[in-house]
C-alpha cells in the first residue's frame, strides 16, 4: 500500500527528532547537540547522541542510528508502516492509508467505468448515420462486421464535443474525461474531445477493462494513429493489445506484430493468437507477461528494417523470460495485414511453420550482406556467420547449422567448427576478465561488529562517503556531479544510497534522513548516520565536491590499469609457459 511521500515528509517534519527522543530518553543537552543513555543497550555513561540539525542520533556505544522513524521503529519494535502511524497520532495529523487506498481505488473503477461508456459510444457511432465513414474505411481494409464487434471497433466523430457531450448526460464531468485521457484542454483553457473523426480501437486488459485507445485517421493526417495517453489504468508498457483474446488461443504460441491492423486481420484469418505493442518497443516487462501465457512467441513485425531493428531489440528480452523465440519475416508485403491480404492465411500459416530460430534468422539476414559469388566475401560471410553460430549453447545445433553454412559457403565444416571454437573461447575469457574485474570491485558487506565498513578501495570509498556528506549537507551540491551515476560508485551500498538521493533530489522532494527510511534499510541508514556525523565544513563545499571527485575518477583509473596489466602479465606468464621460458 503506497503511501503518498508528501504525506511522510511533512511528518517527520512535524516530527522533531529531539523531542521524539524525549519521550524515552532523558536527553541533556551539550556543545549544540544531546546526549543520553542508550536505550538499545545498557550502558551508565552516555554514548546516546542526538543532533537537531541533521534530525539524527547516532549510538557511539552499540552503533545503531538514523532518523526519527528508524528510532521509533527501533525503540518500540514496530514495523514501518506502524512506526509512521504511531508519529501521525503523536503529531496530530490524520493517517492517510484507509482513505488514500479507497480513494485511488474507486477513481480507478469510474476511469475504467467511463472507458467502457466511451467505448459503447464509439461502437454505436460506428453503426449510426455519423460514423457511416468508418464504417466504410474499415469494411475497405477487409474487416468483417463481426470481427469490428469482436473487438469492439468503433468510430470518433469528425466534433469538438461529441464524446464529452454523451459522457456528460451518463454523469461524467470534463474533468474526468481529461483524466481518462479521452478529452484535452487548449491552452486557452478550452476542453475538447480527444479524438476526432477517427476509427477507434479499444484497448482491453486481461480483466476485461476498457483501459485506452487507439484512433486511426481515415486519409492522410498526421499522426496516423492517436493514443490514450498514460494514465492511473493504462500503461503501455505493461499493456499489449489483445492479450486479452490471444491469452486463450490452443495455437501454442503468440505472435507478436506492431500494430492492431496485423492482429485484427490475423484474428480475423483464424490466428487467434496474435498480440501488439502499443506504438512503442517491447518492454521487459511484456516478455515477462507473455510468458506466462506461452512458451513460445513468434516475432512478426514489419519487413521494413525498423522491423528488422525491432526483432532484433526484442529478442534478448524474451528469450531471458526462458521464451522460445522464432521470427517470421513476411516477403511480397510490408506487414502480415498486408501479407494476408496479398497471400491467405494459408500462405501466413506456411510463414509460421517455416518460422526461425533467431540463429537461422541472424544468419539470414546476415547473408544479405555479402555476395556470395564473390570468393572473398564468401568467407567473410562464413566467418560472421560462425560467430553467430557460436552463441548457440547446445553442440547438437552448432553442429547442424555449421553444415547448412558450410554448404551456402562452400568452407569446409570442420574449418567452420574451429572457427565455431575459436568464438566461443574468446568469448570465454572476454566474460572472465570481466568477472575478474567484478572480484576486484567492493563486496557490499557490513561488519556489523566493528560498525565499520570494510571497503575494498578505501581511498575512494572515502571519498564516496565525502559525496554523501555533503549532498545531505547542501542538496543544492549535486548539480556539480550531475553526471556521477551510481554505478560510478566503487562501493556499492554507497553507490545505493546516493540512487536513492539522486532520485528523491530529481524529483524535488526531502533529503531530511526521517524521510529516506522507507527506501534504505536499517544498516544503510545507520552507516549514512555515521557517515553525516564525521567532522564537516560547508565552507567550501564546491571545493571538497571537486576533490572528492577527482579522488574517484583517479582511483578508478588505477583500477583500470591494475586489471589491464593482470591480464597483460597472464597473457605473458602464458606464454613463457608454453614456449617454456
Ligand atoms: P504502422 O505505421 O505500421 O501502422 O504502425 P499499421 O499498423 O500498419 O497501420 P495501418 O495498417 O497503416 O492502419 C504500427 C503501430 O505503431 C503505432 C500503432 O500502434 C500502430 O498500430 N503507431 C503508428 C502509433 O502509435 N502512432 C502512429 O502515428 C503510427
Ligand atoms: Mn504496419
Amino acid at each position: 500500500m503506497a503511501i503518498p511521500s508528501s504525506f511522510i515528509d511533512d511528518l517527520v517534519a512535524r516530527s522533531d527528532i529531539v523531542d521524539v527522543v524525549s519521550d524515552y530518553v532523558k536527553l541533556t543537552p551539550k556543545g549544540g547537540s544531546y546526549w543520553g543513555l542508550c536505550p538499545f543497550h545498557g550502558e551508565k555513561t552516555p554514548s546516546f547522541h542526538v543532533r537537531a540539525d541533521q534530525q539524527n542520533y547516532h549510538c557511539f556505544g552499540c552503533g545503531k542510528g538514523g532518523g526519527v522513524i528508524s528510532f521509533v521503529m527501533e525503540v518500540e519494535n514496530l514495523p514501518y508502516l506502524d512506526a509512521l502511524r504511531l508519529l501521525a497520532k503523536r503529531a496530530g495529523v490524520e493517517f492517510p492509508e484507509q482513505n488514500m487506498d479507497q480513494r485511488s481505488r474507486r477513481k480507478r473503477a469510474r476511469l475504467l467505468e467511463l472507458n467502457k461508456e466511451a467505448a459503447r459510444f464509439f461502437h454505436s457511432q460506428l453503426h449510426g448515420p455519423a460514423g457511416r465513414q468508418g464504417l466504410e474505411y474499415l469494411q475497405r481494409r477487409g474487416l468483417s462486421r463481426g470481427i469490428m464487434t469482436r473487438f469492439g471497433l468503433g468510430f470518433a466523430p469528425d466534433n469538438w464535443d461529441s464524446l464529452i457531450r454523451a459522457m456528460a448526460q451518463k454523469g461524467y464531468e470534463k474533468g474526468d474525461l481529461l483524466e481518462a485521457g479521452l478529452a484535452v484542454s487548449s491552452q486557452k483553457g478550452r476542453i475538447y474531445d480527444r479524438f476526432r473523426g477517427r476509427v477507434m480501437f479499444p484497448i482491453i486488459d486481461l480483466r476485461g477493462d476498457v483501459i485506452g485507445f487507439g484512433g486511426r485517421v481515415m486519409g492522410d493526417g498526421a499522426p496516423k494513429y492517436l493514443n490514450s495517453p498514460d494514465s492511473p489504468v493504462f500503461n503501455k508498457s505493461r499493456n499489449l493489445f489483445a492479450l486479452n483474446l490471444a491469452k486463450n488461443t490452443k495455437l501454442g504460441r503468440i505472435v507478436l506484430t506492431e500494430g492492431y491492423m496485423d492482429t485484427i486481420s490475423l484474428y480475423q484469418a483464424g490466428f487467434d493468437c496474435a498480440v501488439a505493442s502499443l506504438g512503442t518497443s517491447l518492454t521487459a516487462y511484456h516478455a515477462k507477461l507473455l510468458s506466462r501465457f506461452t512458451k513460445e512467441v513468434v516475432i512478426c513485425y514489419d519487413a521494413d528494417s525498423a522491423g528488422i531493428q525491432a526483432a532484433n531489440r526484442a529478442i534478448p528480452l524474451l528469450e531471458k523470460t526462458g521464451l522460445k523465440v522464432r521470427v517470421v519475416r513476411v516477403h511480397g508485403a510490408k506487414d502480415p495485414d498486408e501479407f494476408l491480404k496479398k497471400f491467405g492465411p494459408d500462405a501466413f500459416a506456411k510463414l509460421l511453420d517455416q518460422s526461425e530460430n533467431y540463429v537461422n534468422y541472424n544468419l539470414r539476414q546476415l547473408q544479405e550482406k555479402y555476395d556470395l559469388t564473390d570468393p572473398i566475401q564468401r568467407a567473410e560471410f562464413a566467418r560472421a556467420g560462425a560467430e553467430v553460430i557460436s552463441q548457440l549453447e547446445s553442440p547438437v545445433e552448432r553442429e547442424v547449422h555449421a553444415g547448412q553454412l558450410a554448404q551456402t559457403t562452400g568452407v569446409g565444416k570442420d574449418a567452420l567448427l574451429q572457427e565455431i571454437q575459436r568464438f566461443r573461447k574468446q568469448r570465454f575469457y572476454q566474460a572472465k576478465r570481466k568477472q575478474e574485474r567484478r572480484d576486484l570491485t567492493p563486496v557490499n558487506q557490513i561488519q556489523p561488529k566493528s560498525r565499520q565498513m570494510r571497503y575494498d578501495n578505501p581511498r575512494s570509498a572515502r571519498a564516496e562517503e565525502g559525496i554523501l556528506r555533503l549532498l545531505m549537507l547542501d542538496s543544492s551540491l549535486a548539480q556539480q556531479i550531475s553526471d556521477l551515476t551510481p554505478a560510478d560508485f566503487t562501493a556499492p551500498v554507497l553507490g545505493k544510497i546516493y540512487g536513492v538521493l539522486r532520485d528523491r533530489m530529481d524529483q524535488g522532494r526531502s533529503l531530511q534522513l526521517g524521510a529516506l527510511e522507507g527506501e534504505l534499510s536499517g544498516e544503510e541508514i545507520s552507516l549514512l548516520t555515521e557517515i553525516m556525523g564525521r567532522p564537516a565544513s560547508l565552507e567550501n563545499g564546491a571545493a571538497a565536491m571537486a576533490d572528492y571527485r577527482s579522488v574517484m575518477e583517479t582511483e578508478r583509473m588505477k583500477q583500470q590499469t591494475t586489471t589491464d596489466e593482470a591480464v597483460l602479465l597472464a597473457a605473458r606468464d602464458n606464454y613463457r609457459k608454453k614456449k617454456g621460458i
